[in-house]
C-alpha cells in the first residue's frame, strides 16, 4: 500500500535545462502523430533515415512468379536481413514467423489480376490492419488510367482516414500501365499526388533522368521498386542513384529473391541503402557473398 506519510517531495526538476523537443527525422513527417512517427521509425532506420524493405506481395496479382513458388523456402530466410517486409495478409499468414520481429508493410489493396483490368481494387477492413500489427498499409494508386484513376484515389483517400484512427500510416504505390510513361515527369505527378491525398510515404520507380526532381517535389519519403529483374550490378546501381538523388530506400522485390544469390543481394542493397556503398564495392561484395 502506498504510505501517504512517507511520499517525499521531488527535487530533480532540471531547473536551467530547457525540456529536450526533438523533431523527427523523416521528411513531412514532424507532425504526424506519436503512434504514426513511431511505426514509421519501425520501418525506416533512425540512424541512416532509410529502409530496406522486401517485397514479396506479387503473387496477389500474378500467383506464383518466379522466385515466389515456395515462400516458405525462398523468402523466409531473407526476412533477417530486410528492414520490414511488404506482403499480403495470405503470405503473411501462411509462412511469414510471428516471431520475425520486423514491421509489415500489408498490401492493402486488391481486386484484379494480370489475366484482367489491373488496378480495378478495393481496400480491406482495417480491424485486419490492426491484427497484424500492421506498420504501413500500402494501397495502389493509378494516375492516368482512365478507367481506376478514380477509384484507386478515393482508395487511398479511404486507406488514410481509417489508418489515422489508428495511426497507421499509408504508402501510395504508384501504378505502371502499359500506356503510363516512367518518366520524372509523371512520376512526380502520380507521387504528389498521392502525398497531397495523404500518403506518409510514396513507393514509385526509379527514372535515370531526373530523379531528383521525383523526390524534391514530393513532401514525404519516396521508396523505389526494384521493377523487372536486372543484373545485379544494374540493380546496385539504381538503389545507389535513388538514395543520391534524394529516395528513402528501396522497396525491392524481384531484385533481390530473383537473385543468383538472394541473400548475399540483399546484404550488398543493404550497404547501398544505409552505409552509402558505391555499386561497384556492393557488387564486388555481392560476388565475393555468392561465392561463399
Ligand atoms: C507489385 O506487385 C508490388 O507492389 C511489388 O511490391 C513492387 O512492384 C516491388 O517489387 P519489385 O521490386 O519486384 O518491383
Amino acid at each position: 500500500m502506498p504510505d501517504i506519510d512517507n511520499v517525499q517531495s521531488g527535487k530533480a526538476y532540471g531547473i536551467g535545462t530547457p525540456q529536450c523537443s526533438d523533431g523527427f527525422y523523416l521528411k513531412g513527417s514532424a507532425h504526424l502523430d506519436w503512434g504514426m512517427k513511431s511505426r514509421l521509425a519501425q520501418v525506416f532506420s533512425p540512424k541512416s533515415g532509410n529502409t530496406v524493405m522486401l517485397a514479396f506481395d506479387h503473387g496477389y496479382i500474378m500467383g506464383p512468379t518466379s522466385g515466389l513458388e515456395r515462400m516458405d523456402l525462398t523468402i523466409v530466410p531473407l526476412i533477417e536481413y530486410a528492414d520490414c517486409i511488404m506482403c499480403t495478409r495470405g503470405a503473411l499468414r501462411s509462412i511469414v514467423p510471428p516471431t520475425c520481429g520486423k514491421p509489415l508493410s500489408l498490401r492493402y489493396s486488391a481486386g484484379s489480376s494480370i489475366l484482367t483490368y489491373l488496378n480495378d481494387e478495393c481496400i480491406m477492413d482495417i480491424d485486419e490492419a490492426v491484427r497484424v500489427n500492421a506498420a504501413l498499409l500500402a494501397v495502389m494508386v493509378a494516375v492516368g488510367d482512365q478507367k481506376h484513376e478514380a477509384l484507386t484515389i478515393r482508395n487511398l483517400t479511404q486507406t488514410v482516414d481509417l489508418g489515422t484512427k489508428y495511426s497507421i500510416p499509408t504508402m501510395g504505390v504508384t501504378a505502371v500501365g502499359k500506356e503510363l510513361v516512367r518518366d520524372a515527369r509523371y512520376l512526380s505527378l502520380a507521387s504528389r499526388i498521392c502525398a497531397e491525398n495523404g500518403a506518409h510515404v510514396i513507393k514509385t520507380y526509379y527514372c535515370e533522368q531526373d530523379f531528383e526532381q521525383v523526390t524534391n517535389s514530393v513532401p514525404v519519403p519516396i521508396v523505389i521498386a526494384g521493377g523487372k529483374k536486372l543484373p545485379e550490378k544494374e540493380a546496385l546501381e539504381m538503389a545507389y542513384s535513388a538514395i543520391n538523388d534524394g529516395a528513402a530506400g528501396v522497396d525491392m522485390g524481384r531484385n533481390i529473391f530473383q537473385s543468383d544469390c538472394p541473400s548475399a543481394m540483399i546484404k550488398s542493397v543493404r550497404e547501398v541503402v544505409h552505409n552509402g556503398m558505391k555499386p561497384e564495392q556492393a557488387f564486388k561484395m555481392y560476388e565475393e557473398l555468392k561465392q561463399g
